[in-house]
């Protein structure tokens, strides 16, 4: 059965994902190759989908877990306020052309996000769900879900789909099938298909009900 913790390594995976390829352009572009403009710019919105996801991590999620283990979201809040940096120095050298100090950013920004969200992974989330019962795991989920504006929403599903694998596909197809209106999911799985292409018969081998 899939839980929303399940949900949650899905987006962490989307964001190792898109910053490793972020990262490896600025590398190149450092390096001399043209073109890579728009996978480096990439930068820009999966910080928004950061700042969402980390908003409602502190709205819905560490306020949780206080309750069960005291004081173990406080160093993630930490965490946190180091990605908004690390962005606001990528920003910065992405902004004054400058591919070296570009490249070294994008390398602290992937270096930290990725320690960052394999702690969470194996610590943080492991503590809620096991010290958290499910109907409130699910409650956490749907107030942190209450951060991404819903009219980004489709943009959201559009940049998650192709960086993440079929079972994180899976996970996250049936949770939005189990948690959205009927008429907001057909929306959704729309968006889906169109993103992922050949790969939706996969998906719909994986969820007949699609
Ligand atoms: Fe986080």
């Amino acid at each position: 059965m899939v839980t929303p913790v399940d949900g949650i390594r899905a987006v962490h995976n989307a964001f190792r994902h898109d910053i490793d390829r972020i990262d490896a352009a600025a590398l190149d572009a450092a390096q001399g190759k043209e073109g890579l403009a728009a996978t480096i710019e990439r930068f820009r919105f999966l910080n928004e989908v950061l700042v969402w996801h980390a908003e409602g991590e502190e709205i819905a999620i560490f306020p949780a877990l206080e309750n069960v283990a005291p004081l173990v979201a406080e160093a993630y809040v930490k965490d946190h306020r180091g990605l908004d940096s690390a962005f606001d120095e990528l920003n910065n050298s992405y902004s004054a052309r400058d591919p070296l100090k570009t490249a070294r950013a994008t390398a602290v920004f992937r270096f930290h996000l990725h320690m960052h969200l394999a702690k969470e992974d194996t610590h943080l989330y492991r503590i809620f769900a096991e010290r958290i019962s499910l109907p409130d795991q699910g409650k956490s989920m749907g107030a942190m879900a209450g951060t991404i504006p819903k009219d980004r929403f489709p943009e959201v599903v559009a940049w998650m789909f192709p960086l993440i694998g079929h079972e994180d596909r899976e996970n996250m197809t049936r949770i939005w099938q189990m948690v959205l209106p009927a008429p907001a999911f057909t929306g959704v799985k729309e968006i889906i298909k169109k993103t992922i292409g050949s790969d939706w018969a996969e998906l719909t081998r994986r969820i007949p009900t699609l």
